[in-house]
Order: C-alpha cells, then structure tokens, then sequence
C-alpha cells in the first residue's frame, strides 16, 4: 500500500475522499469532531503544493438533492478550522470549480449522495460517476474512514482509476483497530450501546468469541431483557429478533463470555426530556414506563467490568444522552474508558459526539475513532472495500 508521503504533489491535483458526515441540526454543527480529524491530510496536501478537490456525503439523500442534507455548512466551517477560503462548488458532475482549482486551493464538492451513482448497486452506474470524478485529478487520497465499509463511487471505485494512497486519518484508525483484532491485551471487552439491536447482531455474532466481556446498554438492551422473559413496558423492543438474543445469550455462556445487562434502569412514562425518571429494577419495568437509561447500580457494574480490561471498545451511548436526566449511565461508563489502563477505543459517531457533549476532552481517551459502522465491520474481520482497493 502507498502511503501519503509516497507521491510528488507539486503542480498535482488531488481528489480527496474524506467522511464530513457530522450532525447538523438547524443548520448548525452540533460535532465537528470529523472535520477536526479531516484536517490534518488536508493541510499536508495544501503544504506540498497541490489543489485539493474534496468529496464527502452528508446523511442518506438517496440521489436527491434534499436541502437539509447540504455540505455547504461544512463547507463554511472547514473553511474556518483550515483558516483558508474553501471553494464550495454546488455542481458534483461538471463542476467548473474542481476543474479550474489551482495549487493550494481546497475546493468542497456538494454532498455526492446527491448523485443516485454515488451508491448504486450496479458497478457500471459507479463505475461512470467515478470517471468523471478521475477527470478531476491525477491521484486520489482516501481518508473518509467512516465510509470505508461502503462499495460506492467515490470510495472504491474511483480508486480503480487514479494512483492512490490512504489519508493520515485512514492509516491512523487502521493502525489503532489492527491492535484490538491482533492479539489484544486480555481481559478484552466490548460495550454495545445504542437504539437497535438489530445494527449490532452483527457484530456481537463475530465478537463474542473475540472478548471477555461484552457489556450491554442502550435502546437495544430491551429486546435482552424481553428474551429474558422481563416485562419491558414502552421501551423500545425488536420482537423478532428475541430468539436471535435468546442464542447468543446461550453461546456467550458456552464460551464463558461474561455478558453483563443492567440490572436496574432509569424509566420515565414518555420519550421526552422533561419526563420524570424513575430507578426500577431491570426484571420489573412498569407496563406504563420505558426505559431510558441504564440504572447507578447497573452503570457502577459497567465501570467495575470496564476497569478490569487491559482493551476496551465502545460504540453506543447506554441512554438518551441529549436529554440530561438519562445521560448518567453513559457518562458513568465514559469515565471508566478513560481510566483504563491499556488501550481503550471510542467508536461511531454517535459515541464520540456523546463524549465530547458530555463534556468529555478527546485527549481523555486512547483513541476517538471517526467510524461507526466501519470500525465495528473492521473488528469483525470484515472485509472493508475501501481498504482493500487501496491494496
Ligand atoms: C457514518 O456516519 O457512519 C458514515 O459517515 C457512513 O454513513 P452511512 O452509514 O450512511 O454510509
């Protein structure tokens, strides 16, 4: 594999793939921590004397162009972290700007899901989107690691017609994961938070003979509790999956796997930020309440666990952590991650963004990884083809 320092930039143009898909709401950034780490292959291609043409998705437009789904706030606050103009080019195809852009000068091209090409299943739809992508540059730089998992145009197929490299950012989370899927320090653990059970069956399926512990939270922990036979109230449950949870379960006692579940929850009678929470114990949710976080004691368990592992990987808040009466159990288990002694991994964008909002310094942990679904594809020993092409 080429490295980022292994071509000659001066005069050169460069297509550069990066993952600028952070939360906006209302227009306004609520995380910029993916911008952050985009920056730093930026500045170093801005340093070498080349013209930086970058293509980034924002959200799922599915090849219309949603205004909401718009990278132009991006493109205003690239600008400000890079303190240098961006030259936000609306076009994708065509674009007049990426064709005329000259050293030194970045240039952000529209969301490129806006393009139906960007993720269509037929290779010769990608295959003509990345051409005219090509024609933009002589090489192209990866460094979008939350889309590596992705087979789409401007991820792995455009990679097919330039000479290519992996961005700093790219190499830095490979290197970081290669140490939890390569003989990782034991005791292992994973925590697994977040609403559906069903984005994480996945990747408990192919941890569990991995780990020592995996610990369990989140919106997802609910359809454990019901495969408990547990009244579960409102909370959020996935019905058909329970015989699913019911096996793991098993094989996680065949393996010896501690798989640790809360053992009391926050609950509230309604979704909503102003709603009273209540502690009761896991086996007894009131018909009437769902449960929107894990409980102090179940979260203290979690802490305990976590402080025993030597490697820790976490993807998934425990609660509703923008509503500040349910965030206690994610803040608990946020504290543990950074008092491990070894090396303890944030993934997904969700995590990250509840870390940093709970006020929680990106410093404070091993490493904050920019990829949700590509980190916890990569820890299952899935193929990434965005890795792969690069190869
Ligand atoms: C992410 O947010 O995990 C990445 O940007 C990939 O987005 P996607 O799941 O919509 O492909």
């Amino acid at each position: 594999m080429n490295s980022l320092e292994s071509f000659d930039y001066v005069g050169k143009r460069v297509l550069l793939r990066c993952d600028l898909n952070v939360p906006i709401k209302d227009g306004v950034i609520a995380d910029d921590g993916r911008i952050r780490a985009s920056l730093p292959t930026i500045q170093y291609l801005i340093a070498q004397g080349a013209a930086v043409i970058v293509t980034a998705h924002l959200g799922r437009p599915k090849g219309e162009r949603k205004p909401e789904l718009s990278l132009a706030p991006v493109a205003a606050r690239l600008s400000d972290l890079l303190g240098q103009a961006v030259t936000f080019s609306s076009e994708i195809v065509g674009s007049e700007a990426a064709k005329s852009a000259v050293a030194g000068e970045v240039v952000l091209l529209e969301n490129i899901r806006y393009e139906a090409a960007e993720t269509s299943k037929e290779e010769s739809e990608r295959l003509s989107l990345a051409k005219e992508l090509a024609t933009y540059a002589d090489i192209f730089i990866s460094d979008g690691f939350g889309a590596v998992h992705r087979k789409h145009a401007s991820v792995y197929d455009v990679a097919k017609l330039l000479p290519h490299a992996p961005g700093y950012l790219v190499a830095a989370e490979i290197e970081v994961l290669k140490k939890l899927t390569q003989n990782p320090e034991r005791p292992y653990g994973v925590v697994l938070g977040g609403s559906k059970v069903s984005d994480k069956i996945g990747v408990i399926t192919n941890l569990l003979d991995k780990v020592n512990l995996m610990a369990i939270g989140g919106g997802m922990l609910f359809t454990f509790l019901a495969a408990q036979g547990h009244e579960i109230g409102k909370s959020l449950v996935e019905v058909d999956l329970i015989p699913t949870v019911k096996e793991l379960m098993t094989r996680a006692q065949t393996l010896g796997v501690k798989l640790l579940l809360p053992t009391d929850i926050v609950v509230a009678p309604e979704f909503a930020a102003s709603a009273t929470p209540t502690i009761v114990a896991a086996d007894a949710i009131p018909a009437d309440q769902m449960g929107l976080d894990i409980g102090p004691e179940s979260a203290a368990a979690f802490a305990a666990a976590i402080g025993e592992c030597k490697t820790l990987f976490w993807n998934g808040p425990m609660g509703v952590f923008e509503f500040p009466n349910f965030a206690a159990g994610t803040k608990v288990v946020a504290q543990a991650l950074t008092e491990v002694v070894g090396i303890s991994v944030v993934g997904g964008g969700d995590s990250a963004a509840a870390v940093r909002a709970l006020g929680f310094a990106d410093s404070a942990f091993g490493y904050i990884s920019t990829g949700g679904g590509a980190s916890l594809e990569y820890l299952e020993g899935k193929e990434l083809p965005g890795i792969s092409v690069l190869e």
